[in-house]
């Protein structure tokens, strides 16, 4: 695992950006796994730069994202489809039936979450796998748990979770407690994992992620197996990992 730790969260956004741009040079029509949260929205915002200096062309890139809310329309301000078209797609020249975002109005549906899985499959596999880091050490939304899920699954929301993205939402009450997320299998099939990682709320999660034992109670652990894992972190997250007693 490669660990780069950047002065800055605009620093740690524009690295981030780079290794995106690049991995799109690597294949045809490449394929990019995408994440919400609010760390990727510099990334996002630099990539958008990058496109309008006509440095990045996504004319041929497919997309697939991590996980989507169950029960929120894809008009719904809230829902991780509108926030991947507020804050990328509608800025750059990806052709909207190459994205694609987890069946989050499905409910509890096997197939529908089978099919998504299949669909990466038969667009060869994800290139470049985008993450954040959850508080609670999770990945898209693979919660604690006593064991890892390895395929797209109906999810039920951490406390910890619902409590950290109760900010986006005006109340707390309207944070949907389900999910659908892609499994920790399906992201370790990514050819490439970029994470990236900021603010001191997320110090301890990969201190642990990094350090600490491979056990589904901090599901991000499983990523010190993958052969091709870049972290970008900014000083104020990867305090912890370079304190003396670290
Ligand atoms: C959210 C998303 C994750 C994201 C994480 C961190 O709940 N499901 O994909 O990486 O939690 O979010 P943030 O970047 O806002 O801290």
């Amino acid at each position: 695992m490669e660990v780069i730790v950047a002065s800055n969260y605009d620093k740690m956004s524009e690295i981030g950006a780079t290794i995106m741009a690049a991995s799109l040079q690597t294949r045809a029509r490449p394929v990019l796994g995408l994440a919400t949260g609010s760390t990727p929205i510099g990334t996002y915002q630099a990539l958008r730069r990058m496109y309008k200096k006509g440095l990045v062309d996504f004319s041929q890139t497919r997309t697939f994202n991590l996980d989507e809310y169950v029960g929120l329309s894809p008009e719904d301000p809230q829902s991780y489809y509108a926030f991947m078209y507020d804050q990328f797609f509608t800025h750059i020249n990806i052709s909207p039936s190459n994205i694609h975002l987890p069946p989050g109005q499905m409910e509890e549906d096997d197939q529908a979450c089978l099919a998504y899985e299949n669909m990466i499959d038969q667009a060869g596999g994800i290139d470049l796998q985008l993450l954040g880091l959850g508080g609670n050490g999770h990945i898209a939304f693979n919660e604690p748990a006593d064991h890892f899920t390895a395929k797209t699954h109906l999810v039920t929301l951490d406390e910890r979770t619902i409590a950290d993205n109760a900010r986006f939402f005006d109340d707390p009450s309207q944070v949907p407690r389900q999910a659908i997320t892609m499994g920790i299998g399906s992201i370790m099939k990514a050819r490439h994992i970029l994470m990236l990682v900021s603010g001191q709320n997320k110090q301890e999660a990969l201190y642990q992620m990094i350090k600490g034992p491979i056990r589904p109670q901090l599901p991000a652990s499983i990523l010190q197996v993958h052969p091709r894992v870049t972290v970008v972190t900014d000083q104020e997250a990867a305090s912890q990992l370079f304190s003396a007693d670290g």
